[in-house]
């Protein structure tokens, strides 16, 4: 029943490379970024367990399943849908799924890029020694000057959008892959790096402490969901990124223990992330719960004061920029693949629309850091939030893990479990497959399920 087809878009070169592209597309500012100001907002240990575990359970045996659906249908979301439930004799809704990602990928790409933005003005802030004898409090009235600047972080959020439109126009081969192969390594050795630093602050153990120390009463209904939220978010599950990715991968490759590694990589960067910045955190007396600046605030001050910083705080910003980059290219791959099939677009030409229309809703986020934030009561308290928190639960608490229990119903109900075990490469009377099979229909449905009725407090 094997039913092989080819991309129109080419192939990543090897199973190495995919790895590679998939951990570029996983390890981003989600990791580096977002992992740290969550935990920290979410009181740190509990959160992350529930996290670790939403990985475990949830996130890897969605993340197989979408990267099989991927390279089973060979093109984008929203045809390798059809073509699936074509082939599978189930309704042509389907490919519904395929568009609620689209969507969520023009959400996601328009905050990515202004914070990726942000990211890469701190290269400049680096390189010319801005962070030299920074305090808790220059280093936090910098970081706000700067994002509360429309001007400015339009200006970088629209550079971040071209360098991402440049790699994706490129293609899978001489883009994509090219830009994976020596970005991911010298992040990796960048990290390790920090966290020596972290280590020698003195505050190591209260760090970890922090990170790993699960005291469930600071965790509310709305961490919880966070933390399910944001292992979909920094698996790039539930939007057809790794559906996309799937589909240039190699036809032999294992797809279970390349998702392991992807998984276990990502992982290790976020926690190694965490474990390099709450140090640094509790050392300059700065609050764990700052949020969406907690990074941008406390690494400078370490910046600025090391020897070395100036080399160290350059590299860093430029990693994250890096780190980010790789992120946005499968953000917005999804939509791109589409427009080639369906409109006859070249490649250049999608990529300028998708890119285009993602900048200009970007404004949205860009103003919701420069003034638009308004205030709102929520459970009696007082509470300024803007557009940029909207996107972001929408899309992370709702919309991705919406897509991805789709994804779970399909390849575990719908496809014949025959071809799912052939795509897999797996007998289906193996221990690995089974496991897989129950993981993916029973218990990752239940799991996201529940977290909705959590969150709405049914249960
Ligand atoms: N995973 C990336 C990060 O952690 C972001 C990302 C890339 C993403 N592709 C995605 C998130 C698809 C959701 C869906 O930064």
């Amino acid at each position: 029943m094997s039913k092989k087809r080819t991309s129109v878009h080419g192939q990543w070169s090897s199973r190495m490379i995919f790895i590679l592209a998939a951990t570029g597309s996983a390890v981003g500012l989600g990791n580096i970024w977002k992992f740290p100001y969550m935990a920290g907002e979410n009181g740190g240990g509990a959160f992350v367990l529930v996290y670790l575990v939403c990985i475990a359970l949830i996130g890897v045996p969605i993340m197989m399943a979408e990267v099989l659906l991927g390279r089973r249908g060979r093109q984008s979301p929203i045809n390798t849908m059809t073509v699936l439930a074509k082939d599978a004799d189930a309704s042509p809704n389907w490919h519904l799924l395929g568009w609620v990602g689209v969507v969520s990928g023009f959400l996601i790409m328009s905050f990515y890029s202004v914070i990726a933005g942000w990211a890469l003005a701190y290269v400049l802030e680096a390189v010319s020694g801005s962070f030299n004898g920074f305090t808790g409090k220059s280093s936090a009235d910098a970081f706000v000057g700067h994002i509360s600047n429309p001007g400015v972080t339009t200006f970088w959020h629209t550079l971040f959008s071209i360098m991402t439109a440049v790699v994706v126009a490129k293609g899978v081969r001489s883009g994509l892959e090219k830009a994976v192969r020596i970005l991911m390594p010298t992040l990796f050795a960048l990290l390790i790096l920090l966290l020596g630093y972290a280590i020698n602050t003195g505050y190591f153990g209260q760090g970890l402490e922090f990170l790993f120390n699960a005291d469930f009463s600071k965790l509310s209904r709305e961490g919880v969901l966070s933390a399910l939220g944001h292992a979909f978010f920094t698996l790039s599950l539930g939007m057809g990124a790794i559906m996309v990715y799937g589909s240039y991968m190699p036809g032999k490759s294992s797809i279970a223990t390349t998702t392991f590694t992807i998984a276990a990589m990502d992982t290790l960067v976020a926690l190694v992330a965490g474990m390099a910045i709450f140090p640094i955190v509790f050392a300059n007396g700065l609050e764990p719960g700052a949020g969406p600046g907690l990074v941008f605030i406390s690494l400078p001050i370490a910046f600025g004061q090391m020897p070395g910083g100036l080399l160290f705080g350059t590299l860093f910003f430029v990693l994250l920029t890096f780190a980010a980059w790789t992120s946005a290219i499968s953000i917005i791959e999804p939509a791109v693949a589409f427009l080639v099939e369906n409109r006859g677009m070249g490649r250049k030409t999608a990529t300028g629309v998708v890119v285009g229309l993602a900048w200009v809703l970007g404004l949205l986020t860009v103003m919701s850091f420069g003034g638009w934030g308004f205030e709102f009561e929520f459970a009696g308290a007082k509470k300024t939030d803007g557009i940029f928190d909207i996107l972001d639960i929408a899309t992370t608490n709702f919309l991705l893990p919406l897509g991805g229990l789709a994804i779970a119903l399909f390849a575990g109900w719908v496809m014949a479990s025959g071809d799912t075990a052939d795509e897999l490469g797996l007998g289906e009377q193996t221990g690995g497959y089974r496991l897989w099979r129950v993981l993916v229909r029973f218990v990752a449905p239940a799991g996201v399920i529940l977290f909705f009725l959590h969150s709405l407090g049914v249960w």
